[in-house]
């Protein structure tokens, strides 16, 4: 059985057709002093469960999504599955300054100990290799790099892929081996939440070609914003920008809107951006044996 937490409801019945599985209702609200209620309303005993959760507004839905897996749980489902597309807190992996909270461990262990397996696309693995060294639980992770090559080998002529930042090296790379177009990646120094400096490296062998902005995240929009900006300022054609995970906080669609050729990004998190859908590749992983 597929279930989805709200705002989860196209996702989740793509996933169901693809796997022949039942859709099952979830009832959640608010009672009005801002508490979380969640009902099961399908049976899901004896079943193999499937919760469906993008978690791009991770506090508003965390104590629902813990609510019901915990409930599927104790109402005789077999198994207890997180299908969520993009999973949160990820980038905080460290402790940057002293005392902070390193977020992606406390949300791993909560979700761990809910959850029987997780499925993802793309986490934001920086200073982890695996999320293997923060869940509890097995974990498997979907890459959408074939998606974003193959649209770019679709749509976009003479490109050349750029990386914000050395992290996205390898990524940026494979994406670019597949799509059959050269490759660069910037320097990016992060300033606050919301500025970035970014840095081109010389471009000078690719003037001509599209320049293809690609990362993993696009949340305030500063590091795709600010390359767009540097590649304007070299006076080469306007970006395409391409991401999996569009969280597009406050103004930063309308900002990349302004400085960019088109914006693309997978449906991991539904927005208007949205072009390419990860159902299929997500389906095909919550078929295969759990790791
Ligand atoms: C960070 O390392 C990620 O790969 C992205 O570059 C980052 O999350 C983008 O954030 P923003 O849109 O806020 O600049």
């Amino acid at each position: 059985m597929i279930l989805p937490l709200p705002g989860n409801e196209a996702m989740a019945a793509s996933l169901a057709t693809r796997l022949d599985a039942e859709l099952g209702v979830l009832e959640c609200r608010r009672f009005p002093d801002g508490e979380s209620y969640v009902r099961v309303v399908s049976d899901v005993s004896g079943k193999q469960v499937d919760l469906v959760c993008t978690l791009a507004a991770p506090d508003a839905q965390f104590l629902s999504l813990i609510f019901a897996g915990e409930t599927v749980r104790e109402l005789g489902a077999t198994s207890v599955r997180l299908i969520a597309p993009y999973l949160a807190y990820m980038r905080q992996d460290a402790r940057f300054s002293a005392g902070e909270a390193i977020s992606s461990l406390h949300v791993a262990r909560l979700l761990s100990r809910s959850f029987d397996a997780i499925i993802t696309v793309d986490p934001h693995l920086h200073r982890r290799r695996s999320l293997d060294e923060i869940f509890a639980v097995p974990t498997a992770i979907v890459h959408a790099a074939p998606l974003l090559a193959d649209w770019i080998a679709r749509h976009v002529e003479e490109p050349v892929l750029i990386g914000p930042d050395r992290e996205s090296e390898q990524w940026v790379a494979h994406v670019a081996e597949r799509a059959g177009a050269p490759h660069a990646v910037a320097e990016k120094q992060r300033l606050g939440d919301k500025a970035v400096k970014v840095a081109l490296p010389d471009l000078g062998a690719w003037r001509g070609r599209r320049p293809v902005l690609i990362d993993d995240i696009v949340s305030s929009g500063r590091t795709m914003v600010e390359a767009a900006r540097a590649l304007s300022a070299l006076g080469m054609k306007k970006p395409y920008c391409l991401t999996v995970h569009a969280l597009f906080a406050e103004d930063a669609y309308a900002d990349l809107l302004g400085v960019a050729a088109q914006v693309i990004s997978t449906d991991t998190i539904p927005h208007a951006s949205n072009a390419l859908s990860v159902a299929d590749l997500v389906a095909a992983q919550a078929l295969a044996p759990t790791p």
